[in-house]
């Protein structure tokens, strides 16, 4: 991993940093001290935490971290050096189709000739395979999408409770992309503080909480059109289930 010698890498949506660390297990310690790794967040403290492990690991390496909206506030991170952007997780599958264009278009228009773009995305796979990561037996993804409405109620100061919902998640095969939803399992009425009139949902009623969407290598291609970037390596697993791509800027 020479080719990142001198350069910022801007890891953005960051979360815990897990996957940044395995990319910098990957340069030689004598390396380390050249680069400048700018973890981008909406979370203060994940930022925080994840900056304060990675010292830890890496004590060599400079962090600078920067609280942001990746999607509207790219202009808040400098390009005042060559750069790698790092992108994973496949939390672009998590915008809608338009957010998700206009973010690769802006994304490319803020790198220089020579900056790189690594995004990790899930590909396309069978679908008792999405169907079950989504639906796991020791309920991980049903708690964490019931826990938005800890969250919700956290803000607003209502009173959702969690044990009033089903979690349901399945493949939308037309759209290509994993819905989850919460059902509701009796009639309800939801209060807050905040909103004037109160939330009625019926029994059987849905909240559609998050979409996930999947990729082909076809749609992966298709990414070099929509941003101008062109595709240097993809990397698959053994079961072509997951990938990173690695996009280069060249300026016309
Ligand atoms: C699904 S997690 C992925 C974390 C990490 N990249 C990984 O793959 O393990 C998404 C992360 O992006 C952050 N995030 C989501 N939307 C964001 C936005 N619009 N701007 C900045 N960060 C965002 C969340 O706070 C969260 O830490």
């Amino acid at each position: 991993m020479n080719q990142l010698n001198n350069k910022d890498i801007v890891e953005l949506g960051s979360g815990d940093c897990s996957k940044i660390s395995i990319l910098l297990n990957s340069i030689p310690k004598h390396n380390l001290d050249s680069i400048n790794y700018i973890p981008v967040d909406v979370s203060y403290s994940a930022l925080q935490g994840s900056s304060e492990e990675l010292l830890v690991l890496f004590p060599e390496l400079s962090i600078n971290a920067i609280i942001a909206d990746f999607v509207n506030q790219l202009n808040v991170i400098p390009d005042n050096r060559e750069c790698m952007f790092v992108f994973l997780g496949s939390t672009l599958g998590n915008f809608t189709e338009d957010i998700a264009n206009k973010f690769l278009t802006e994304l490319s228009s803020k790198m220089n000739q020579g900056d790189m773009f690594l995004l990790g995305v899930d590909l396309l796979k069978p679908l008792h395979i999405l169907h079950n990561a989504y639906n796991d037996s020791q309920n991980i993804t049903s708690d964490f999408n019931k826990n938005i409405l800890n969250v919700i109620n956290d803000i607003i100061d209502s009173d959702f409770n969690i044990n009033d919902f089903e979690h349901k998640a399945f493949f939308n095969e037309q759209k290509s992309r994993i819905e989850m939803h919460l059902v509701a399992k009796r009639d309800l009425i939801i209060m807050s503080p905040f909103i004037n009139s109160e939330i009625h949902l019926k029994k059987g009623e849905n909240i559609h909480t998050e979409n996930s969407y999947k990729f082909s290598h076809e749609q992966i291609k298709n990414f070099e059109e929509i941003s101008g970037l062109k595709i240097k390596e993809t990397y698959t697993d053994a079961n072509n289930w997951f990938a990173l791509v690695l996009f280069e800027k060249f300026n016309n």
